[in-house]
């Protein structure tokens, strides 16, 4: 297999609150091949986006080790973008669609290149008619695809998406998945994907991983052996994932959670 991007080793995490120090995270441990979809599911409260944090190097563990690349994380690290779960507070207000859009790039780009690149990520995010728009304007949903498309203007090496697709409909979010499965595809990104929807981690993943308990930690991985590309109507019908999909809630089951 490809050389790990990033390699987890009995990641702790316990963070101040005010009844005392709080276990968030314990003994978490896994890898993200290059050019691997890792999708992670897990009940609300467990800790995904503590662990999505760590992973941008906006949380620093408080035991084990996070490697990226093979070096030791001092921060965050060039190549490794992230979608926000709270898509309102990730927005510049007073920027339109098309700046907020810019934001990662415009120190590197300019003038022609710079518009190219953003009408390219608003293009796979279906947002192209949008570009003038404020995000006051849009729709919850729209503000979501416009963090993804400011995230993938920056032509990332990882992406980490912390429930990127939970405020879209139905239609919209199939779209979404397989456009990064596209996008995947075509430019070879390594993903880490938060998701509480098991058929959604199944569809996207190469690999699952169950998080669960408090604190937080792997209590299930799988590799997802169901064949690319994948369709939205097809793969899911194939008894294979079916099983992957079985498997997945009979664990969050065992493990109290909810799915
Ligand atoms: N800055 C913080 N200080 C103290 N505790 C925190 C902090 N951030 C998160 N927590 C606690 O860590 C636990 C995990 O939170 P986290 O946001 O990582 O969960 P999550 O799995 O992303 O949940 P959700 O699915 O609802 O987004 C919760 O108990 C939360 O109260
Ligand atoms: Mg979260």
């Amino acid at each position: 297999m490809a050389e790990a991007v990033f390699d987890l080793q009995g990641v702790e995490l316990v963070l101040p609150a005010a009844d005392g120090p709080r276990r968030i995270l314990s003994n978490v441990g896994f890898s993200l091949g290059a050019g691997e979809i890792l999708t992670i599911v897990g009940a609300s409260g467990t800790g995904k986006t503590s662990l999505l944090r760590i992973l941008a190097g906006l949380a620093t563990p408080t035991g084990g080790t996070v490697r990226f690349r093979g070096q030791a994380m001092d921060g965050p690290q060039d190549g490794v973008a992230i979608v926000f779960q709270d898509y309102g507070n990730a927005l510049l207000q007073w920027r339109s669609v098309a700046r907020n859009v810019a934001l990662g790039v415009e120190r590197e780009l300019r003038g022609e290149a710079l518009a190219a690149r953003v009408t390219e990520a608003l293009r796979l995010v279906g947002l192209e008619r949008n570009a003038n728009d404020y995000p006051w304007q849009l729709s919850g949903g729209m503000q979501q695809r416009v963090q993804i498309a400011r995230a993938v203007a920056m032509r990332p090496a990882v992406l980490l998406m912390d429930e990127p697709f939970g405020a879209l409909d139905a239609m919209t979010k199939a779209t979404q998945q397989d456009e990064l499965l596209h996008l995947r595809q075509a430019t070879g990104v390594s993903v880490v994907f938060i998701t509480h929807d098991i058929e959604e981690a199944v569809y996207l993943g190469d690999r699952v991983a169950l998080l669960s308990g408090s604190p937080g930690s792997i209590t299930l991985s799988f590799d997802v052996d169901l064949p690319f590309p994948r369709d939205q109507v097809a793969t899911r019908e194939l008894p294979r994932f079916v099983a992957l999909r079985h498997d997945m809630h009979a664990a969050i089951r065992a493990t109290g959670g909810h799915g």
